[in-house]
């Protein structure tokens, strides 16, 4: 049980939270690079890297002062290492290793992803066997988790990542960034006027994205040369309606092959209102499984899962040293 100071700076989130014994937040300061990269319609990893740098000591002190904490209190510094921006987690790396070494603490190095797991241990017990299906704009992942901290990665993506699809199909449609959030809105405007292929892999949990964001590009771009008029809600619902598809059949494959006691959604995606509704219905076969659904603050980046993470790996005395560099393609513990 520990007090600890979580950084979190992979992507375009600049931020900081005191997390005590892995399930009370006593902060969780998260700054949003949003409105910057709007502009450019996408992170510009350059651009993110150095507000991170303008951001952190500020977002540190918050987090501190808001938790009513002093240094002297925490008991680790927990970070993410990867994956991620390599610009934007070397910011997060240097502000926990300069902590770490002026007060004298342990480094608790995380795995992004396995934050965006344990963040569910803020709204339930987790229980193993449990299955995570981890979706956010760099990944698409079925993890099965036989015991506390024991990663397999079950299946991933072949290509882009669930996010990254509805980020790039946003920007075919012109409607702006992030895509996630402005395609699950749209699309219950939509209708099933449009067809689009079934995403097709090799491996029973891997996930493929890329060809059907070449194919929403294709319709739109056929449909214009007939002259006819594209409506942008219908085919967000098409994208949306085929790419969740694929998703939820593969997770609940996994969860009939594997009977997990519990599924749990991880990542910025989860936060997709259409992705809920569906695992949540199909979960209603499988009530032997308890599924856990993040909030939406929980779902996207925040330091405070690091937090959660942290608490994990310092129970297990996980600790990092000087040496450590940010790694952009970081895998989940036990899978290097
Ligand atoms: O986990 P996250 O905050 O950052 C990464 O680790 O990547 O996830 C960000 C991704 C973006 O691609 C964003 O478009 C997507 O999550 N996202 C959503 C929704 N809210 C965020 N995707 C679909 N529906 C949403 N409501
Ligand atoms: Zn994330």
């Amino acid at each position: 049980m520990a007090i600890l100071l979580a950084i979190e700076t992979s992507c375009d989130e600049t931020a900081c939270a005191i997390v005590k014994d892995g399930k009370e937040i006593l902060s969780n300061i998260v700054s949003s690079q949003i409105n910057v990269h709007t502009l450019y319609g996408g992170v510009v990893p350059e651009v993110a890297s150095r507000i991170h740098v303008e951001n952190i000591s500020a977002v540190i002190d918050e987090a501190i002062k808001k938790a009513n904490i002093s240094m002297e209190d925490v008991d680790g510094i927990a970070y993410t290492l990867g994956p991620g921006l390599i610009g934007s987690l070397h910011v997060g790396v240097q502000a926990a290793k300069t902590l770490a070494f002026l007060y004298n603490k342990p480094l608790i190095p995380i795995n992004h992803m396995t934050g965006h797991i344990y963040a569910n241990a803020f709204v339930s017990e987790l229980k193993f066997p449990l299955l995570a299906l981890v979706v956010s704009g760099g990944h698409s992942e079925l993890v099965w988790m036989k015991n506390d901290w024991d990663f397999k990665v079950l299946g991933t993506t072949r290509d882009d990542a669930i996010g990254e699809a509805y980020d790039k199909v946003a920007r075919v449609l012109g409607l702006g960034y992030p895509g996630g959030p402005i395609i699950d809105k749209l699309a219950k405007e939509g209708e099933a006027h449009y067809q689009l292929p079934t995403p097709k892999t090799d491996g029973a949990y891997d996930f493929s994205f890329s060809g059907l964001k070449t194919a929403v590009l294709q319709l739109k771009a056929r449909e214009e040369k007939k002259g006819a008029e594209v409506k942008p809600a219908d085919l967000a619902y098409a994208f949306q309606e085929t790419a969740l598809h694929s998703l939820v059949s593969k997770t609940i494959q996994a969860v009939k092959d594997y009977q997990p006691s519990m599924l749990v959604l991880a990542g910025g995606v989860a936060a997709n209102s259409r992705l809920r509704e569906l695992i949540q219905s199909e979960m209603e076969k499988h009530p032997e499984c308890e599924l856990v659904i993040p909030p939406l603050w929980c779902c996207t980046d925040n330091a405070a899962m690091i937090g959660a993470a942290g608490e994990i790996a310092y129970q297990h005395e996980l600790f990092g040293d000087f040496d450590a560099s940010a790694d952009p393609s970081l895998m989940m513990p036990g899978e290097e």
